[in-house]
C-alpha cells in the first residue's frame, strides 16, 4: 500500500478520536466522561466489526479492488478498535471515579464481559506488528483466531447492558457479520462438492494387482 494511503488511512481512523477528546477537554459538563464513553464504545465495535467482515465479503465479491485494499488495512482497523476500546474504558473509569465503584461494577454480567472483551483483545492488539508475526510464525494466525471470542464478548457485552436492555442494537451491528461468518463456515465445510472421479490409468493399475 503507498505510504500516502497508509497516512490517509491512520488519520480518518483517528479523527473520530480527535473529536472526542476534544470534546471531552473542552465540556463544562460533569458527566461528560460517561456521554462520550458511548461513541467511543460504538466506535471500537464498528470498527472491530468491519476488521472481521472483509474476509468473508471478498467470498461474494472476488475482484473488488476496495475490498482487497480493505483487507491490507485489517490490521491498522484492529488496532484501532483497540484504540477506541482503551478510550472507552478511560473514560468509564473517569466516570466511575473510584475503584470501590468499579470493583461494585463487577457484579454486572456486562461489565465483566466488557472486561474479559479487553483482557483478549489486549494481546492480539500488542502482537499485530510485523515483528511479532515474523517470531510467531504460523502461532500468529491461531493467535489472531482469539478476534472470534473477542467479538463474542463484546456483542453479549453489548446486549446485556443494564439488564438486557440493548440486544436489539447489538444484534443488528453483529448481524451481518454473524450472518457471513456462518456463510464462510457453509462455504468451507458444509457446501456440497462435485464427486471427484479417479482417474482412469490408476483404476487399471489397482484391478491389475487385485488376485483373481
Ligand atoms: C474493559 C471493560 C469495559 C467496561 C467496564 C465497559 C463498560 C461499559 C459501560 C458502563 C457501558 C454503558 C452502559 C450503559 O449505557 O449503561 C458500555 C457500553 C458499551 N461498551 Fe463497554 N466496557 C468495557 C469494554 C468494552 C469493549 C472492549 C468494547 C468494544 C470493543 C465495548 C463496547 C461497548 C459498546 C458497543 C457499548 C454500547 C455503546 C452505547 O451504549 O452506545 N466495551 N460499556
Amino acid at each position: 500500500m503507498p505510504r500516502s494511503h497508509t497516512y490517509l488511512l491512520w488519520s480518518l481512523l483517528a479523527l473520530p478520536a480527535v473529536l472526542i477528546l476534544w470534546q471531552a477537554l473542552h465540556s463544562t459538563d460533569s458527566k461528560i466522561y460517561g456521554t462520550l464513553a458511548h461513541p467511543a464504545a460504538e466506535f471500537a465495535a464498528r470498527l472491530m466489526i468491519v476488521a472481521m467482515m472483509v474476509t468473508p465479503l471478498m467470498l461474494f465479491f472476488k475482484g473488488s479492488e476496495a475490498l482487497r485494499w480493505l483487507r491490507k488495512s485489517r490490521r491498522a482497523l484492529g488496532v484501532a478498535a483497540f484504540a477506541y476500546a482503551g478510550l472507552h474504558v478511560s473514560f468509564y473509569l473517569t466516570d466511575r471515579g473510584t475503584l470501590a465503584r468499579v470493583s461494585e461494577d463487577l457484579s454486572a454480567l456486562y461489565v465483566l464481559a466488557g472486561w474479559s472483551a479487553l483482557l483478549v483483545m489486549l494481546p492480539l492488539a500488542l502482537t499485530s506488528n510485523g515483528y511479532f508475526q515474523r517470531r510467531l510464525g504460523p502461532r500468529w494466525k491461531s493467535l489472531q483466531r482469539w478476534t472470534y471470542p473477542a467479538a463474542a464478548l463484546v456483542l453479549l457485552h453489548w446486549a446485556a447492558i443494564r439488564d438486557w436492555e440493548a440486544p436489539a442494537e447489538a444484534l443488528l451491528h453483529f448481524g451481518p457479520l454473524i450472518a457471513l461468518q456462518a456463510y464462510r463456515v457453509w462455504y468451507w465445510y458444509l457446501r456440497p462438492r462435485p464427486q471427484r472421479r479417479i482417474a482412469e490409468p490408476a483404476l487399471v493399475r489397482v484391478t491389475a494387482r487385485v488376485p483373481k
